[in-house]
């Protein structure tokens, strides 16, 4: 014959079980878990305490039956725990479903500058020549700049060129990256192939074809027995490589005072190959740059015998080749950091 305790027992299990049929979610279960086998206020737990209180017979009884009951609603609470924590888990892995086949979102990648890409061309087809690279300051004295290529203080020649004075009649910003000229003489002996590429500033009014900084490139080449035709041969091979085709080189009698003979060359226009139009302006050849033997006071200047060693030199602006190639009309735009200009030309 059961007693109070033994039914009250008997209903508090099967509550206990019917409760947690229904529990779905970790914080229910441990809700659950407190109200029936929590330390403080679980009703099992109270149920386990009273013992005490029973006599003997009917306390071995209940007490048997109590832990029977425990042990079984802590198994029930364990399955019922792992089976939400595999729901739990799945509607997770649902919710934040990657699909990786999908496609990536598209980096987006920058573009080399115009100028940079011309550099480039320019490097790659000065050293094929067997040209080495070098580079000097852009910061100059007026000794390189002007005084160690034949134009001394009161020169004529000094006013082609507005300059940005830092100590008027001393320190300058380079009008030309010839100044190089002689700084890579000064620093070796014969035989010489060099080229250097850089910013050079001039102090004057800016339009679509001025612009106070820009960019030129200067060659070198000395050596025992070099001539005008060797000058000749690697301007042309250079415009080649510059603007394609069989681009073709013509020489204009010129003045440069670190020069002599000087002569100023030009390009037969790749858009109309030298018939006439508009970029030429129907001269069918386009002005590049500046060149000629390398005068004999300058070789004197760096300590080379000029019955021994001769060498041309020439030098030309960057963004005039840059401007020709892309139909770019002015110049402005390459410092103008405009990228819709940029991702315009590849
Ligand atoms: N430096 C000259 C200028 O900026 C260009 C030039 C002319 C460079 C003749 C040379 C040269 O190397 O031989 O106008």
């Amino acid at each position: 014959m059961a007693t109070d305790e033994e039914r009250q027992l008997e209903a508090m299990r099967e509550r206990a079980h019917a409760e947690l049929e229904h529990l779905d979610t970790t914080e229910a279960l441990e809700d659950w878990r407190t109200r029936y086998l929590g330390r403080e206020r679980g009703e099992l737990t109270a149920v386990l305490k009273g013992l005490g209180k029973l006599p003997g017979e009917q306390r071995k009884i209940v007490g048997q039956a109590a832990n029977a009951v425990k042990t079984e609603l802590e198994a029930l609470l364990e399955a019922r725990r792992q089976a939400v924590q595999a729901q739990e888990r799945a509607a997770t892995l649902e919710r934040e479903r990657v699909d990786v086949t999908l496609p990536g979102a598209a980096m987006p990648v920058g573009h080399v500058h115009p100028l940079s890409q011309v550099m480039r061309d320019i490097a790659r087809t000065m050293k094929a020549m067997g040209f080495q690279q070098y580079d000097g300051p852009e910061v100059e004295t007026d000794y390189y700049n002007f005084q160690s290529l034949n134009l001394p203080p009161d020169h004529p020649a000094r006013d082609m060129q507005d300059t940005y004075w830092i100590a008027p009649g001393q320190i300058l910003l380079r009008t030309q990256t010839s100044p190089n000229q002689v700084r890579i003489m000064e620093s070796m002996r014969p035989p010489v192939r060099a080229y250097v590429m850089g910013k050079v500033y001039r102090n004057e009014a800016i339009d679509a074809s001025h612009e106070a900084v820009f960019h030129q490139v200067e060659g070198l080449l000395i050596d025992e027995t070099c001539t005008m035709a060797d000058l000749r041969g690697v301007l042309e091979r250079f415009a080649r490589e510059m603007f394609g085709g069989e681009r073709k080189i013509r020489f204009r009698p010129s003045y440069f005072p670190f020069t002599e003979p000087s002569a100023e060359f030009d390009v037969d226009c790749m858009s109309c190959k030298g018939k006439g139009c508009r970029v030429c302006k129907y001269s069918g050849w386009l002005e590049m740059g500046g060149s000629g033997m390398v005068d004999p006071r300058v070789l004197r200047g760096v300590g080379y015998d000029p019955t021994v060693y001769r060498g041309f030199a020439f030098g030309l602006g960057i963004e005039r080749i840059a401007m020709l190639r892309w139909d770019i009309d002015d110049i402005r735009q390459f410092m103008s950091n405009d990228l819709r200009f940029l991702r315009q030309l590849t």
